[in-house]
């Protein structure tokens, strides 16, 4: 019997309803963490949607089958109306997660989140002691406002997600960090080591992790998750500018979720905006259901049609789909090209060069990102 899954084709892909939805709420942020995945143009606070924008845009959601919301930044707490956003989206079933450097939670707001609805909470990490987290988050005294909000959330048995981006610079603390999930009753510590979209690019240098580094966080994860079985889930995204195949970026595009912007747009992954030609309808104007189906966009990168050599007669397609696009764009000029990261790109040497020279510099300055206006 052949077991291999056979490819699937574009439309197929388009009639299956999305499951998750990213909600940016804004790109304002009191952190100014040097790897930002946000557009290197942010939203102004102006032209963020408002909350009854948002309500419809959850209903539309709900409606075409979306199951849970990631309500993201910036910072959401920066939002005066999040207990209003939470309270809109619980009100159609969706299951809400809250994304949030813990910057701007009070206990009260804490209730309120949970008396609207809230159920589950993704905290971001950026070191395991004031030191190293107040220096990359450019916050100080970000860390002790996080270790506060955590007892809060832990006090609530509020199930909590710790999100530890990981680099150059923290990487060796990453058993300390596992050790630090653990000890704040968080159920799964994502371990994602940085990926270099939009401003995270231009901190390669004080950024990129080492082989060494990357091999040996391979390891740590491996043991920790087979030592924490019960205890914490981890998940893990590798460096994988050191890698030789790259990851199903997004489970495929416009396959399982999508992301909406601040300011309305509906885009298949957070850096789709860097692919020229694509355009992005708007939410709620028009309707989520007729963005997930007919959008040129979503549909430019379904199924298997649009892929080349080697791609395309590759029998790894089915699990990775060729990598992530915005990649392919920003290495390759070509968002149709494979993603460098894979062994069978032609770019993949020269994009190994590059991150070994990255991950070799020394004493190179961080680029703080800044928040919106
Ligand atoms: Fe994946 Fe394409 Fe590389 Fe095959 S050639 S492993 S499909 S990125
Ligand atoms: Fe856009 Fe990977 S970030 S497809």
């Amino acid at each position: 019997m052949n077991t291999q899954a056979q490819p699937e084709p574009a439309a197929a892909v388009q009639a299956r309803p999305p499951m998750a939805m990213l909600a940016e709420l804004t790109h304002r942020c009191p952190l100014s963490c040097p790897y930002c995945s946000n557009p290197l143009e942010l939203a102004a606070k102006a032209s963020e949607l408002g909350a009854a924008d948002w309500a419809t845009i959850f209903a539309q959601a709900a409606e075409i089958g979306v199951l849970q919301v990631h309500l993201s930044g910036g910072e959401p707490a920066s939002r005066r109306d999040l207990e209003e956003i939470v309270g809109a989206a619980h009100a159609v079933d969706l299951y809400t997660n809250l994304i949030t450097s813990g910057v701007g939670l009070t206990e009260r707001r804490l209730d309120a989140l949970v008396d609207n609805g809230l159920e589950h909470i993704q905290l971001s990490l950026q070191g395991v002691d004031a030191e190293m987290a107040d220096r990359i988050g450019g916050y100080r005294g970000g860390f002790a406002r996080k270790m506060q909000v955590a007892d809060w959330i832990a006090r609530r048995e509020i199930p909590l997600t710790l999100n530890a981006v990981m680099h150059k610079q923290n990487l060796d603390r990453l058993p300390d960090t596992i050790e630090l999930a653990v000890e704040l009753g968080a159920r799964r510590l994502e371990v994602a080591t940085v990926q270099f979209h939009g401003w995270a690019t231009r901190n390669r240098a004080a950024l990129m992790p080492t082989r060494a580094q990357a091999r040996e966080a391979s390891r740590i994860v491996a043991e920790a998750r087979e030592r924490l079985r019960g205890v914490l889930v981890i998940d893990y995204v590798t460096a994988d500018h050191h890698a030789e195949y790259p990851k199903p970026c997004m489970g495929g595009w416009g396959s399982t979720g999508f992301n909406v912007t601040p300011d309305g747009r509906v885009m298949p992954c957070h850096a789709a905006h860097t692919i020229p030609g694509l355009v992005f309808e708007q939410a709620p104007g028009t309707h989520l259901g007729d963005i997930w189906r007919h959008s040129a966009a979503f549909n430019a990168f379904r199924g298997f049609d649009w892929m080349q050599e080697p791609c395309r007669s590759c029998d790894r397609k089915t699990r990775d789909f060729g990598g992530c696009r915005c990649q392919a764009m920003a290495f390759a000029g070509d968002a149709r090209a494979t993603d460098p990261v894979c062994i069978k790109s032609p770019l993949h040497a020269r994009l190994q060069e590059a991150a070994e020279a990255d991950a070799a510099a020394e004493g190179a300055e961080l680029v703080y990102r800044t928040s919106p206006a």
